[in-house]
């Protein structure tokens, strides 16, 4: 399996149930990388400008005012299959229909406050990535 990158976001509400910790145990448990990392409050504009892709569905500005409410923490992880591997660790957008054992299932409390983000293909990981880091800032190891 090819080694990729993949973009993760821990959201507002996982940061302030401090669970950054716990959360970034599993990417390690599960053999992926942290190889880039930053905490940031995201502003408006940033906010948008990541989820511009959904701005015309219904829960845009929802989206937006959450992802903009706390710190985050924004991380790249590198490994086999990163993109699928985080996607499965973090289950399904609505935690009410997360496998157990998942990141959403264990942390989240709704479709809205869903604890995590992950790219859904390498194709939006390569964006992604490119979104929040400067290339000097990963560190391949
Ligand atoms: S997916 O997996 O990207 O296809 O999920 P999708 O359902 O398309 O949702 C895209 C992102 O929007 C968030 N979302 C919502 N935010 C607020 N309110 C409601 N109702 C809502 N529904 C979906 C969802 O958490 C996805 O965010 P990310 O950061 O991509 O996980």
């Amino acid at each position: 399996m090819a080694v990729e990158r993949t973009l993760s976001i821990i959201k507002p509400d996982a940061v302030a149930k401090n669970v950054i910790g716990e959360i970034y145990t599993r990417f390690e448990k599960a053999g992926l990388k942290v190889v880039a990392s930053k905490m940031k409050h995201l502003s408006k504009a940033e906010a948008e400008g990541f989820y511009a892709e959904h701005k015309e569905r219904g829960f845009f500005a929802d989206l937006v005012a959450f992802m903009t409410s706390g710190p985050v923490m924004v991380q790249v992880l590198e490994g086999e299959g990163a993109v699928l591997k985080n996607r499965e660790l973090m289950g399904a957008t609505n935690p009410k229909e997360a496998a157990a054992g998942t990141i959403r299932a264990d942390f989240a409390e709704s479709i809205d406050a869903n604890a995590v983000h992950g790219s859904d293909s390498t194709t939006s990981a390569a964006r992604e990535v490119a979104y929040f880091f400067a290339v000097t800032e990963i560190c391949p190891r």
